[in-house]
């Protein structure tokens, strides 16, 4: 297993739609643990594939109910509103208060390719909705309200200089 460097605002691959995966082989498996490890090491409740600089529809998860990783996630079905602090390890130190809707269920792969379906609210609504949007290539940014996406993009872009 590895600990891969996480991919931060302004990388491409963090924007790019991730690839569908059609091989579940040795490779795919061994890519789930090292994205597991990396999740715990940073620690987070979820990490989507091109956040490590894997172009490729998949992420993995653990809400505190144990580690779990989906390939080739579509949301099925939304329902309700819940605002709630969201951050992303790609964009460390940040969180915001995001309204999205609250329950979220989708349905994919398990690493050896058999379909899977997870639902849930709350936490686990919206760790479904954050990992889905990364491989669309769409970070929480792009969720912000306007003022609080200029004041980061401001602020952003004074520390490059
Ligand atoms: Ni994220």
């Amino acid at each position: 297993m590895a600990i891969y460097p996480i991919r931060t605002f302004g990388d491409p691959i963090l924007r790019t739609k991730a690839e569908p995966v059609s091989d579940f082989d040795r490779h795919l498996e061994r890519l789930v643990e090292d994205m597991l490890e990396t999740m715990y090491d940073a620690p987070g409740v979820g990490l989507a594939a091109p956040q490590i600089g894997i172009s490729k529809r998949v992420f993995v998860y653990d809400i505190g109910e144990g580690p779990g990783a989906v390939v080739n996630p579509e949301i099925l079905e939304t329902s309700g509103t819940f605002e709630f602090d969201e951050g992303c390890l790609s964009i460390p130190g940040h969180f915001w208060p995001i309204t999205r809707p609250e329950y979220a269920r989708v349905a994919g792969q398990d690493v050896d390719g058999q379909p899977i379906e997870l639902e849930g609210d709350e936490l686990m609504g919206r760790m479904l909705q954050h990992e889905v949007d990364h491989l669309a290539g769409t970070l929480l940014i792009k969720r912000l309200e306007r003022d609080l996406k200029t004041e980061f993009m401001r602020e952003w872009r004074q520390a490059q200089l």
